[in-house]
């Protein structure tokens, strides 16, 4: 089936149609194409909490692939494992076959991972444009020297990252926002912003960290369904979610961390059933379940 190579920057298409993108979007598409990041036997402690214990698990080229977990399962640490922000203590994670265990922040954003954060990191006195535009950055090859005096490639970079970020406004939905400092907009497009930012990188892998949380039933159908966008350009999606609903709404595989520990992994429905999985929720022996 024709899809969209994920190498390819979303810049084109992200706002505007895409035919390849919509035949795409059919239910009964196939998951799990090519690894696209590969965790592999990750422990990670903090001092005497192993807050990842020996977890693995593979993403698919153009999934939507959930991490769940009661609270203090290890799912937002096992984000800043793979965004660079703590080095595991044992055990490898992989992104489109390279090693990114031990690259700093800014070298894993620029293979083509993004995140948003589970309490709101944006810059609130900025504008949501600029918010975006921050995001556009990380390609620039403009030199300092050229920004500093305004040079005519660092203007026409400018250029270019304010209509990407415009667009992106677009298709998050808060285009109409574009000029209003952050911390004026709702909470909702304040998540929403977050997300547009994350997408000027042009990542391969966004990764949400409970993009949900604080939403009412009719913003989490429209989340779900930007989620749906989102992939249906090209990139593949890793969700941290405790709302169920939404997560087996939307994702084609799920894995469930307890107390660091992987202990299910499945489709949906597979995962929805299983005793340890109901158990780990209601707090309760498996059998018991
Ligand atoms: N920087 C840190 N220092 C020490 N312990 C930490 C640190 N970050 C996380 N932990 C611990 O690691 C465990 C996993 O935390 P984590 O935040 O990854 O859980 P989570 O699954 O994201 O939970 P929640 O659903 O509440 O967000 C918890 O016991 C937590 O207290
Ligand atoms: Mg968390």
């Amino acid at each position: 089936m024709a899809r969209q190579r994920v190498d390819e920057p979303i810049r084109t298409t992200i706002g505007e149609p895409h035919e390849e993108a919509s035949a795409d979007a059919r239910p009964d598409r196939p998951t799990a194409g090519a690894p696209l990041l590969e965790v592999d036997d990750v422990t990670l402690r903090f001092g005497g909490v192993v807050a990842l214990d020996g977890v693995s698990f593979t993403i698919g080229e153009g999934e939507i692939f959930g991490l769940i977990g009661p609270n203090g399962a290890g799912k937002t640490t096992c984000f800043n494992a793979m965004t660079g922000i703590y080095r595991p203590t044992s055990g490898e994670i992989r992104f489109g076959g390279q090693r990114v265990t031990g690259l700093r922040k800014h070298e894993i954003t620029c293979m083509g991972v993004a995140r948003t954060f589970q309490n709101i990191r944006l810059f609130p006195e900025m504008t949501a444009l600029e918010n975006v535009m921050v995001g556009a950055d990380a390609h620039h090859r403009s030199s300092v020297l050229s920004a500093l005096f305004r040079l005519p490639r660092y203007r026409r970079e400018e250029a270019e990252g304010r209509e990407k970020s415009l667009r992106l406004l677009e298709f998050v939905g808060i285009r109409h926002r574009a000029g209003h400092v952050a911390r004026n907009l709702s909470y909702g497009e304040q998540r929403r912003l977050e997300i547009a930012r994350a997408l000027a990188t042009d990542p391969k892998l966004l990764c949400l960290d409970e993009p949900a949380a604080g939403f009412n039933p009719a913003e989490k159908e429209e989340l779900l369904q930007l989620i749906r966008d989102i992939r249906d350009t090209g990139v593949t999606v890793l969700l941290i979610e405790h709302d169920m609903r939404l997560v087996m709404g939307v994702t084609d595989r799920i894995v469930v961390l307890e107390f660091g520990k992987k202990i299910a992994e499945g489709t949906p429905a597979e995962v929805r059933d299983d005793p340890k999985v109901i158990a780990a929720y209601l707090g309760v022996p498996a059998d018991a379940a």
